[in-house]
């Protein structure tokens, strides 16, 4: 097992990684909280998968268990399932010392961490992730949220859980192209921020899972996105540049309509045209290049979306038909393992590339640009 502290004033938490770990980690954590209701968050697909798991690791130590199981699916990350959780709270006489889980996916834990967040003015929660996804990103860092209809993650707030702990062995019923999507958001931070992740993921495969490997690559992916937050909670400066290849990968995702695509496949597609255009601006040199190119091909899928244009490119791009700006903040890399914001990058030019990028890269991309 391996074990990594988050340190925020005043919040400091640990986050622990390992297979088999759970029963052993979690009693000791939850007792600590001196709680007699736990609730844990889960989905449907969870609960049938995994019937009563959290509920009998904890069970015997005089706490009371209740689970709140929820549909699955970013559809019901929203206000109605949101309250279904505070209802859910009410009828069980949750108060302030309420201990809340989240036993899930990025969905589960964005919600049950906004629950957490507001139920009387925040009561302590944990985090158990069980994809890939939410063990290397949605699980670290604190930001909760919902959708609403015409935005994602437009309502939430940041709320960092007393802990978190990693159980490799969850993975095992993991889709593969669930696993895979994750994995390109683990990829993304050793190509931002540490080229050392990036070599050491470089020899492995990812399938047939070995936990040793998992163990460490998301051991070390949860320290860098762990120390930017450290530096940098609320996204004022650093931060940002976890957006690497989400400004295509967005734009991907909104075009061929939310949920044809999983986030982590329109993202790889944004890392690796993203890597496109600082090599182009000659930032990133060919070697380089050459790596995250030979590393990306081997685990993107093609991408098929309606036709573009340069206006409508733009609108995505901006989130705004009536914006009248002209360029974004654009993550770029200067190396392999070293990235930074560009202020003011052209949409102009981002989009001359994109016609280069599209015409070169016809396995990964297909889109008629007019
Ligand atoms: N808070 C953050 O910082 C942050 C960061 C990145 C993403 N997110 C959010 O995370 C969400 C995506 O998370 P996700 O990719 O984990 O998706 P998800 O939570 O929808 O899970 C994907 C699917 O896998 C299933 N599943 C989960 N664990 C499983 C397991 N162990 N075995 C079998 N099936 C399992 C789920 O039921 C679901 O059907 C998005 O809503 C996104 O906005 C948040
Ligand atoms: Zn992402």
């Amino acid at each position: 097992m391996k074990t990594l502290k988050v340190k925020l004033p005043g919040r400091d938490y640990d986050i622990d990684i390992g297979e088999n770990i759970l029963h052993k980690q979690l009693p000791n954590v939850v007792l600590k909280k001196n709680t007699d209701l736990v609730v844990v968050v889960t989905n449907e697909t969870l609960h049938d998968l995994y019937p009563d798991y959290i509920s009998s690791i904890i069970n015997g130590y005089g706490i009371r268990v209740a689970s709140c199981v929820l549909p699955d699916g970013e559809q019901y990350k929203n206000m109605d399932t949101l309250s279904k959780i505070f209802d859910f709270l009410m009828a069980v006489s949750a108060n302030r010392t309420t201990l809340l889980i989240a036993f899930g996916g990025g969905v589960i834990g964005d919600m049950a961490g906004f629950a957490a967040a507001t139920f009387f003015r925040g009561i302590p929660f944990i985090q158990i992730p069980t994809t890939l996804l939410a063990n290397v990103d949605s699980s670290v860092g604190g930001k909760t949220a919902v959708n609403h209809p015409l935005g994602k993650n437009t309502i939430g707030s940041f709320k960092q859980p007393e802990y978190v702990c990693i159980e490799l062995s969850l993975l095992k019923t993991l889709p593969s192209r669930e696993l895979k999507a994750g994995f390109i958001e683990l990829l993304k931070h050793g190509i931002i921020h540490d080229e050392t992740l990036f070599d050491f993921v470089e020899s492995f495969s990812l399938e047939p899972l070995d936990f040793e490997f998992l163990e460490e690559a998301i051991f070390r992916s949860c320290i860098i996105k762990g120390s930017i937050v450290e530096k940098d909670e609320t996204e004022t400066g650093i931060r940002a540049t976890l957006n690497f290849g989400h400004t295509l990968g967005h734009l991907i995702e909104n075009h061929a309509g939310y949920g044809k695509y999983l986030h982590g496949e329109a993202v790889g597609l944004g890392m690796f045209y993203a890597a496109f255009v600082s090599w182009r601006s000659n930032k990133l040199i060919e070697d380089d290049w050459r790596r995250i190119k030979i590393f990306l091909s081997k685990i993107l899928i093609t991408i098929k979306l309606p036709p573009i244009d340069q206006k409508l490119f733009r609108e995505m791009i901006l989130h705004d038909k009536k914006s009248q700006k002209q360029s974004i903040n654009f993550i770029m890399l200067s190396k392999l393992g070293v990235s930074y914001i560009s202020k003011e990058t052209s949409v102009d030019m981002l989009w001359k590339e994109f016609k280069e990028f599209v015409e070169i890269f016809t396995d990964f991309i297909e889109i008629e640009v007019r």
